[in-house]
């Protein structure tokens, strides 16, 4: 699989993401041999730089953050199809510059035309830039060359506002031609749940209600917003990972055997998935939220998020969140999936824990099963990559004692294979016009129809409940599990 020729032209070239994970990206797929030879990477932005000047940039950042050794030969390869185009994304000069580029590596390169859009940007911009690509004749395919777009999320921040976004981007761009990145499902442990499921026959006969007691699904961060809280603020924690990341593994985790992996048979079955659930109907009960106040973290003495700069000291974003959500099908009925997420929690890990009844009956006596917990099957999406089997096991000795142990797959121990990361993944994927790894559009709005409710109640509602940062959430969030009678994993 490797991509044909092409470029890659990259809006918010200097933001975030783009330093941390896409230059990195791109450059991993060089060194992995997976770029064609006349790739070409094309940075736009305001900073006055020359095609040098930009290339030193990305040597700088792929130093910074590649987690392979800096290769020279890889370096120069892509070094010399480096270019930047500077200018605004209302200024219309700067897009026939950009055009004017593209074509020059056409030629150049070998490019033949095929070009794809990177919107590492705010959805503010994302309908102004594609209406200057469409101005220009950059947005649609034309003889035999293709044009793909890509959407970094958030997709809107309500189900009306993605609706619109959608309507937008797709007066611009041919339907196929547009692919929505939500890092989650380039990430190996996540489609490993699909090997999991469907390559092994120990799984599937127990995964349901007949077995299953309820379902955690935990995104823990231990970092903080650090310098987001322009974007943060105001969306909180269930927008920015609940609608989008933890949805997703809610759907991959429950959803049917799909016909094939291709895209309309995935995203078939997540659907399904996403159709039937089921809010609670007391939010008060079932859902909490919370905000990290001052603590520890480690050794390292943090803020609390009002004391964080650029946040409003009156704000009332979350920055914890916790839902129950139930499936209804004859799979799931009953069973709850708990899904919660939070920064400047005890530690960073996010895992998927399919937590099993317990024994209809024990033959032992009661005190020999004091230290038996339910079965479970955790998979562990990161960090410590693998999955955990935990079971109750005799404890050596003379008596009858039963307790919990856990028997583990480890990526580490098991494969030589180093994982790519998930944006490496993902880019190849588009390079490549493959598009099972990306939501659609209907997930996408299923996710809000799922949200906006619970979000509605939430903006009822005062100040979340403060946490201490370095903990594992509000007290709220624990007394939403035990109503139910459970209690969250500490992973
Ligand atoms: C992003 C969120 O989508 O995912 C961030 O916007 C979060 O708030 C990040 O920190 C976490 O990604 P990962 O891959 O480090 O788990």
């Amino acid at each position: 699989r490797i991509a044909g020729p092409c470029s890659l032209v990259i809006f918010g070239v200097t933001g975030d993401l783009s330093k941390k994970k896409l230059l990195p990206a791109v450059y991993d797929l060089a060194n992995r041999g997976l770029l064609p030879a006349g790739f070409a990477l094309v940075g736009f932005g305001r900073r006055q730089w020359s095609d040098e000047e930009f290339a030193r940039f990305v040597e700088q950042n792929v130093r910074e953050h590649c987690r392979t050794p800096f290769n020279e030969r890889t370096f120069r390869q892509l070094h010399d199809g480096m270019r930047f185009v500077v200018g605004t994304f209302d200024d219309p000069e700067a897009f026939t510059r950009l055009s004017d580029t593209v074509s020059e590596l056409d030629r150049v390169r070998g490019t033949r035309g095929n070009h794809a859009f990177y919107m590492s940007v705010p959805p503010r911009d994302f309908p102004l830039v594609s209406r200057q690509l469409a101005a220009c004749g950059l947005a649609r395919s034309s003889e035999g060359a293709w044009r793909r777009v890509i959407i970094e999320k958030p997709f809107g921040h309500d189900l009306k506002s993605a609706q619109e976004l959608d309507r937008v981007v797709s007066e611009v761009f041919e339907p196929q031609s547009v692919f929505r990145i939500d890092h989650y499902l380039g990430k190996e442990t996540v489609q490993n749940l699909l090997a999991l499921r469907f390559a092994n026959t120990m799984f599937e006969p127990v995964w349901n209600a007949n077995y299953v007691s309820h379902v955690q699904i935990t995104m823990a961060e231990d970092i903080g917003i650090g310098g987001r809280a322009g974007y943060y603020d105001g969306i909180g924690a269930a927008r920015d990972v609940i609608q989008n990341h933890l949805l997703q593994l809610m759907a991959l985790t429950a959803m049917e055997e799909p016909v094939s992996f291709a895209a309309g048979d995935l995203t078939a079955e997540k659907t399904k998935v996403l159709s039937a659930v089921r809010l609670p109907d007391d939010f008060a009960a079932h859902t909490a939220r919370g905000q990290y106040a001052a603590g520890w973290q480690g050794a390292e003495k943090v803020i609390g998020y009002l004391e964080e700069q650029g946040i409003d000291p009156a704000s009332t974003t979350e920055t914890y969140a916790a839902i129950r959500l139930d499936v209804d099908t004859r799979r799931w009925a009953g069973v709850p999936f708990y899904l919660r997420t939070g920064k400047r929690l005890g530690k960073r890990v996010t895992e998927i824990a399919v937590v099993f009844k317990r024994a209809p009956h024990l033959p032992f006596e009661t005190t020999a099963t004091r230290e038996l917990g339910a079965n479970a099957v955790v998979i562990r999406v990161q960090p410590d990559e693998g999955v955990t089997m935990r079971f109750g096991a005799k404890v050596p000795g003379t008596a009858m004692e039963v307790r919990d142990v856990s028997m583990d797959f480890s990526y580490g121990r098991s494969f030589t294979e180093s994982s790519p990361e998930a944006y490496e993944r993902l880019i190849l994927d588009v390079l490549l016009g493959d598009p099972p790894l990306f939501p659609t559009t209907e997930e996408v709005d299923l996710s809000w129809r799922i949200l906006d409710p619970i979000e509605e109640y939430w903006s009822t509602l005062g100040q979340p409940q403060p946490y201490r940062a370095g903990t594992w959430g509000p007290a709220e969030a624990d007394e939403m599990l035990a109503r139910d009678g459970h209690h969250w994993r500490m992973p």
